[in-house]
């Protein structure tokens, strides 16, 4: 995307320069300019090497063939954003007022203007700020932030500016190129379910749930409405999914069964325990030579959930060690998927945990499809799969 990245004057500026470095590290191309104060923190220089451009300001104003800049720059962008917003920048580009170079391109802009405004938390609750707030909020300017928190004035509340992870997820939310998706929901599963031994023990699986939770982001990117049903995993709720934590195989089935009737589309990437303990002990098990735990069975989720079927999509994933395809072609028949994607497991417990995944998806229509590549790549190629059957 072409990026317009306006910057005003905040002691925040230094954490704008880790945004745009982040942006341009994400293939985008980015020109920045600065309001006169915002220089007096951080040179214009910085912005410069960061982004291989001109960074424009209200002394090194365009000149020669550029000096239309201030009209051809905002015009030719995708996205106008302008990080630090201070309380000054909000309200002038609210009233119209255009006095500086940053101002003027707000004012010429066509393009989608997103403001992460940062400082002192009685200024941006002051109420003539919040009026220009919601001013802009009404024509659809998008607000990322801000966030309650310490302030660079020693102070607490809402104010803070948001952090470089929250601003590129917010920022890929908002801009993802294929909104294919806009308007379904979907179900994902993710990680292991965990069984109780004893209540220091239990039983699981080497599941890291990176499979499930890169569905889940990709398909909230591309405009899904996603629940995320949880096993016990390290990783981040994906930005605007849903997520419900679970723990053991019945509350996952529980949990299914009261999503199901009202999704598109049912993703079961959870390594879901196929056994539990008989009979949980109550107390912890002291040490001994040896003992016998007797397991049984737990439900079979897909099995019981694919007779609850009307119109949604069941994709079902498959962990097999040996005859890859004709365990899966077994599965995705006696679980009645519509897809299932096969996953085969190596001695050295590849892909458990790597970024990197080996798939077989067989449809029930008889499609064929083998990938090697990265977790992520393979969600996009499942959910391009599932977005032409919608
Ligand atoms: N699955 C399920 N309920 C279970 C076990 C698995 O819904 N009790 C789902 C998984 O989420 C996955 C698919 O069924 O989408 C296949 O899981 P897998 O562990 O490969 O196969 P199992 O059915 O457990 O069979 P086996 O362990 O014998 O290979």
């Amino acid at each position: 995307m072409k990026i317009l990245f306006g910057v005003s004057g905040g002691i925040s500026v230094y954490k704008a320069a880790n945004f745009v470095s982040s942006l341009v590290k994400e293939g985008h191309e980015v020109n920045v300019v600065m309001t006169e104060n915002a220089t007096k923190f951080v040179s214009p220089l910085t912005f410069e090497a960061l982004t291989k451009n001109n960074c424009y300001t209200d002394t090194n104003m365009p000149v020669g063939k550029e000096s239309l800049a201030h009209i051809i720059l905002p015009q030719n962008s995708d996205v106008f954003v302008v990080c630090p917003a201070t309380a000054n920048t909000i309200s002038k580009i609210a009233l119209g007022i255009a006095d500086n170079l940053l101002t003027t391109m707000a004012m010429a802009r066509n393009c989608p203007l997103v403001l992460v405004p940062a400082m002192n938390n009685v200024m941006w609750q002051n109420p003539s700020l919040q009026d220009n707030v919601k001013k802009l909020l009404s024509q659809n300017v998008i607000f990322f932030g801000p966030t309650y928190g310490r302030l660079a004035c020693e102070s607490t509340g809402p104010g803070r500016m948001i952090e470089t992870h929250e601003f590129l997820e917010m920022f890929n939310y908002y801009f993802y190129p294929k909104k294919d998706f806009l308007g379904k929901k979907i179900l994902v599963t993710a990680g292991p379910t965990r069984e109780p031994i004893d209540p220091v023990r239990y039983i699981s699986n080497r599941s890291s749930g990176k499979m499930g939770y890169f569905l889940a982001q990709i398909a909230s990117l591309r405009g899904a409405q996603v629940k995320l049903i949880s096993g016990p995993t390290s990783l981040d709720t994906p930005y605007m999914v849903e997520r419900i934590n679970v723990e053991t195989s019945e509350e996952m089935l529980r949990c299914v069964r009261e999503n199901f009737e009202t999704c598109d589309i049912l993703i079961m990437a959870a390594a879901v325990s196929d056994f539990k303990v008989s009979e949980q002990f109550m107390n912890k098990i002291k040490k001994k030579d040896s003992f016998e735990i007797k397991l049984t069975s737990n439900p079979d989720i897909l099995k019981e959930i694919s007779k609850l079927k009307k119109n949604q999509l069941v994709v079902g994933f498959a962990a097999e060690t040996e005859n890859l395809n004709i365990y899966a072609k077994k599965k995705l028949e006696e679980k009645g998927l519509d897809y299932i994607v096969a996953n085969k497991i190596h001695n050295s417990g590849f892909p458990f945990g790597s970024e990197d995944n080996e798939v077989l998806i067989l449809s029930a229509e008889g499609d064929f499809f083998e990938l090697s590549s990265t977790k992520k790549d393979i969600a996009n190629f499942i959910l391009d799969i599932l977005s032409k059957k919608l």
